[in-house]
């Protein structure tokens, strides 16, 4: 048997991505181990958005670099962003890298690839069994897709339509990071992004949209609640670009689609686009409470119009304030989270101000925000970096210190309701972990069987990023007799 162990960077198109390889490698035969010193196969699934997280994920694939001394036979795969646009590279500077297979590349040739290493690795694990240490070292594959296409190897290929990836065959993964946790289940709606934002690496790792039909990823979604699913993320970089290929159907159509789905599950998804969401997306969402929930994730990315425009994000302040505006209006009580990068080339402190003006205006729940990080190819690259170092940390650290206080008045607010949540985890403090519908997180006692369940939580008290909060249902049992929903 051939152990399986995936070590995954970045966003959730990411994690989609190792868990739909994760489910095609498991219906090969193959155990998903809990790390990398186990596994006979290792991936790593690479994230280029910010120079930060590639330098990470270049230590981290130093440092395996000693597992294939004891153990020889280890095949190590680089995969995702970073191996789309370096991967010549990534071959050159890691000798112990056996495989690299970019975001963009046919999946399909990738599939069969897979099948011959697992078919090899069964077979070396075999011959080997007493004497793992003998095994020669495997050499490095170089281009996948041509090695497919040359060599008869060993694996049979598996035809998917394009796009369809090896989803019709997933079985729904527990990747557990402890003994017990709520299934989620992540799928990809779209893939690529066709928007150039003049910072961003994306379009030319993951390349031009496409998105998958409705009919599929509806079924999709029905055949991983049935198997245990308790929320669905819908994955896309854009997803109000979302069009079925079959008969243009758009994103609220598909929201629709899956809140008419039965059963106990919530779905969310990330990420809308503040040029192009339109208002049916945030009323569809308050049409089906129960399932689509009380969370919009909005990238403001900055508020001042001149660096939109430099950043090639097409609207205003004014136009996201008015998308915010639907959002109070239609889902008085949802969250809103955010993206905001500081210090773009030419950023002044009237632009950073605008940016905080806009986080006053708003009052996000939780922000994502990040150091600008020039990246080779995108068109902002030649604009150098000139915002220096110190100025762009210290716009970063004012602005996560004024949210940190905006997180607290927007979930003190929520002192003394009860809330349902989606009970995810045992944390290491002995609380369980839940989260509430707009994805905030509680702290409360209760049994490992309300794992995986909702339930009801009173709220007695808030923090900048936790609620603490009193179970109103001790067992799952009693959970189950009243599913009254409190919103
Ligand atoms: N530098 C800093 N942040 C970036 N992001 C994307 N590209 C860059 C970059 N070059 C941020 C954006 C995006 C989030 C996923 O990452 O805010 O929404
Ligand atoms: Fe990058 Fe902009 Fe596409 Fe998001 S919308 S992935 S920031 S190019």
């Amino acid at each position: 048997m051939v152990n399986i162990f995936f070590k995954t960077y970045g966003c959730q198109a990411n994690i989609a991505d190792s868990e739909g390889l994760i489910s095609y490698l498991q219906d090969l035969g193959c155990t998903y181990v809990r790390s990398a010193e186990e596994a006979d196969l290792i991936m790593v699934n690479t994230c280029a958005i910010r120079a930060k997280a590639e330098q990470k994920m270049f230590t981290y694939l130093g440092e395996i670099a000693k597992l294939t001394k004891a153990r020889p036979h280890v095949r190590i795969g680089v995969i995702g962003c970073v191996a789309s646009y370096r991967s010549k590279e990534l071959y050159k500077r890691f000798s112990h890298v056996n495989f690299v297979f970019g975001a963009r590349e046919d999946i399909r040739a990738f599939h069969s690839y897979l099948m011959d290493v697992i078919t090899s690795l069964e077979t070396i694990k075999q011959h080997y069994a007493d004497n793992m240490g003998n095994v020669p070292r495997p050499g490095q594959d170089g281009n996948i897709k041509k090695l497919v296409e040359s060599k008869k190897l060993a694996g049979k290929t598996i035809r998917f339509k394009p796009g369809e990836i090896a989803y019709n065959m997933r079985k729904v993964h527990q990747q557990s990071k402890g003994p017990l946790e709520v299934q989620k289940s992540y799928i990809n709606i779209m893939t690529g992004c066709n928007n150039y934002c003049s910072y961003c690496i994306v379009p030319f790792t993951r390349g031009r949209e496409q998105s998958y039909s409705i009919k599929y990823i509806v079924d999709r979604v029905a055949r991983e609640v049935t198997q245990g699913a308790k929320e669905v993320n819908l994955i896309g970089q854009n997803v109000n670009s979302y069009s079925d290929p079959d008969d243009g159907r758009s994103f609220s159509q598909l929201l629709e689609a899956v809140a008419q789905l039965p059963g106990e599950f919530w779905v969310r998804y990330v990420s809308p686009h503040p040029k192009d969401i339109t208002i049916d997306v945030v009323e569809t969402m308050a049409k089906y409470p129960e399932k689509l929930c009380d969370w919009v994730h909005l990238p403001l990315q900055a508020g001042s119009n001149t660096i939109l425009e430099a950043m090639k994000r097409p609207y205003t302040v004014k136009r996201y304030m008015e998308v915010v505006g639907w959002i109070r209006k239609h889902m008085p009580k949802a969250t809103i989270t955010t993206d905001i990068i500081v210090g773009f080339p030419g950023e002044n402190q009237e632009d950073y101000e605008g940016t905080r003006a806009v986080m006053e205006d708003v009052q996000y729940d939780h922000i994502f925000s990040f150091i600008y990080s020039p990246r080779k190819y995108t068109t902002a690259y030649k604009l150098g970096d000139p915002c220096p170092p110190e100025v762009k940390q210290q716009r970063l650290m004012a602005l996560q210190k004024r949210q940190k206080e905006i997180c607290l008045v927007r979930n003190k607010r929520l002192e003394g309701s009860i809330q349902r949540v989606l009970v995810e985890k045992r944390q290491a403090s002995g609380k369980l972990l839940g989260r509430t519908s707009g994805n905030i997180r509680v702290n409360f006692d209760g049994d490992d069987a309300l794992i995986g369940t909702f339930t009801q939580v009173q709220i007695d008290r808030a923090g900048i990023a936790n609620l603490e909060g009193l179970l109103l249902h001790k067992t799952a049992e009693d959970n189950l007799a009243n599913t009254q929903i409190t919103r």
